[in-house]
Parts: C-alpha cells; sequence; structure tokens
C-alpha cells in the first residue's frame, strides 16, 4: 500500500538522529511492531531507492505513526531536512513483525545503535500483555542513547551500556547481555541491531537454550519480495536457500537464517 503522509512533526533528538512523526491512519490502524515502512526521501530522481525505515511508534487512536531513524547518508539527511506540514510517500507496512506470544514472563529486549527503533511498540505490546520486560540499549556515546525515559514510562526495566563508558557498562550491549544472563532467568529474547552483535545475541541464546527473535537492518531495493537485493541465506539446509527481509522477515526466529558476522 502506497500513500501521501503528511507530516507532522520531525526533529532531532540526538547527534544524527530524528524523529519523525507522520498523520497515516491507513498504517496506524494494521502496522505490528517490528514492520516498516519504506519512504521515498524525494520527489525527484535522487536518491531512486527508499529508506526502509523501522515503525517506532503506532498510534492507532490518533492515526499516527513515528519513524526514529539515523541520519547514514544523502537519503537520510534529505529526511532529516523535512518539515511539519510537508507530505511524503510511504509504503507499508511491510514486512513480518514480531510474534508477541511466548511461555513464560520475563522479556528481554537487546538494541544496539538505531536498532532500539522497533523495540518501543514491541515493549509496550508486551507490557499490555502482562509480560515483564527489560530493555539493554548499547550505543557509542551518552548523547546517542535513545529512548530510555519512554521505556522506563511504559513500565520496562532499562539498562544501558556505550562504548566509551560515559553513561552504563563500558563496553558493547553484547557484553551487557551475557552480564545480565549471568544474574538473571530470561524466558524470551528479542534483538534489533547491526548482524554482528545479533550473531553475538543469537550465541548466548543458543548456549542457555533462550528462545527468540532477531529484527535485520538491510539495504533494501523494492521493499516487497520482487527485487532479491535483500536475500539472505537460511540456516539449516544443505541445499542453499534464501530469504527475503523485506517480505519473510524483518523479524526472524532465532536460528532462522545466517547472520552477517563481518562488522
Ligand atoms: Fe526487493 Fe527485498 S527489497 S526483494
Amino acid at each position: 500500500m502506497q500513500f501521501l503522509t503528511e507530516i507532522i512533526e520531525n526533529k532531532q533528538v540526538a547527534p544524527g538522529y530524528y524523529f519523525m512523526k507522520l498523520s497515516a491512519p491507513e498504517v496506524a490502524c494494521r502496522a505490528l511492531p517490528g514492520q516498516f515502512l519504506h519512504v521515498r526521501v524525494n520527489t525527484g530522481t535522487y536518491p531512486l531507492l527508499r529508506r526502509p525505515l523501522s515503525l517506532h511508534e503506532i498510534d492507532s487512536k490518533h492515526g499516527s505513526v513515528s519513524l526514529l531513524y539515523q541520519v547514514r547518508g544523502a537519503g537520510t539527511e534529505l529526511l532529516s531536512q523535512k518539515t511539519a506540514g510537508e507530505k511524503i510517500d510511504v509504503m507499508g507496512p511491510l514486512g513480518k513483525g514480531f510474534n508477541l506470544d511466548f511461555s513464560g514472563e520475563e522479556a528481554v529486549l537487546v538494541g544496539g545503535g538505531i536498532g532500539i527503533a522497533p523495540l518501543y511498540p514491541l515493549a509496550g505490546g508486551l507490557i499490555s500483555s502482562g509480560k515483564s520486560v527489560t530493555v539493554l540499549i548499547g550505543s557509542r556515546s551518552v548523547e546517542s542513547v535513545l529512548a530510555v525515559d519512554k521505556f522506563s514510562a511504559i513500565g520496562c526495566r532499562v539498562r544501558v551500556s556505550t562504548n566509551d563508558g560515559t553513561e552504563g557498562l563500558k563496553g558493547y550491549v553484547t557484553e551487557l547481555f551475557e552480564d545480565y544472563l549471568m544474574k538473571t532467568d530470561v524466558d524470551y529474547v528479542y534483538a534489533c541491531g547491526p548482524g554482528p552483535m545479533l550473531a553475538e545475541i543469537e550465541k548466548s541464546c543458543a548456549k542457555r537454550q533462550i528462545p527468540g527473535q532477531v529484527s535485520l537492518e538491510e539495504y533494501m531495493g523494492c521493499g516487497v519480495g520482487a527485487c532479491l537485493s535483500c536475500a539472505c541465506e537460511k540456516e539449516g539446509t544443505d541445499e542453499k536457500k534464501y530469504l527475503k527481509v523485506c517480505t519473510d522477515g524483518p523479524v526472524f526466529t532465532m536460528g532462522e537464517v545466517k547472520l552477517n558476522r563481518e562488522p
């Protein structure tokens, strides 16, 4: 589904990170945590490709959705310059979202960098269904630690790690996760972030037989399963088989696909 949506708000929330709220009742009424919008950042021909951005807030009551995104190149730079009242072209909601059903109570959500974006509506859904939610947020430095207050406000416990030690544990969020697992019983894990981070999280979970899901960050062309630019290799088959991140994912069960271990 393709729509022209009006920007309600577009503001910088940390250096290089932006929050954009859109009036999009058609999306808000049916979107699920973990799905994404494929956003056209300009009306001209450059950049040609849309940008896949995770839904960060889904407000069906007010007919709005929000995106939390990082400026990573020309496309997102253009997006960051948009102002309230402008219209942008979006496709969505696209992809397969998170499955919120699991047995047990204790969920841990692990977000690396902008990977925290889709975990916020997921946390809201889990809290509403009576689960206990801990969020582990990994960031480079204190100024780019995102959404701590928002997660706390809906009832999540929040822990932080920063690479430079300016907030929380000094190190990667994978180390914070390992530290957490040593002290706490966990029933289920959801993670979103770069491939090497997800691979580490999966390894820690497999060691302890904790089930979970990962949401992959991937460059995309069409966003709807037609171009194969987002193909990822399926795990556990003799013959090579591929899944599409845009339509089979971006959320996969842990162990379902081979994760990119290269930094
Ligand atoms: Fe085209 Fe996934 S982005 S098939």
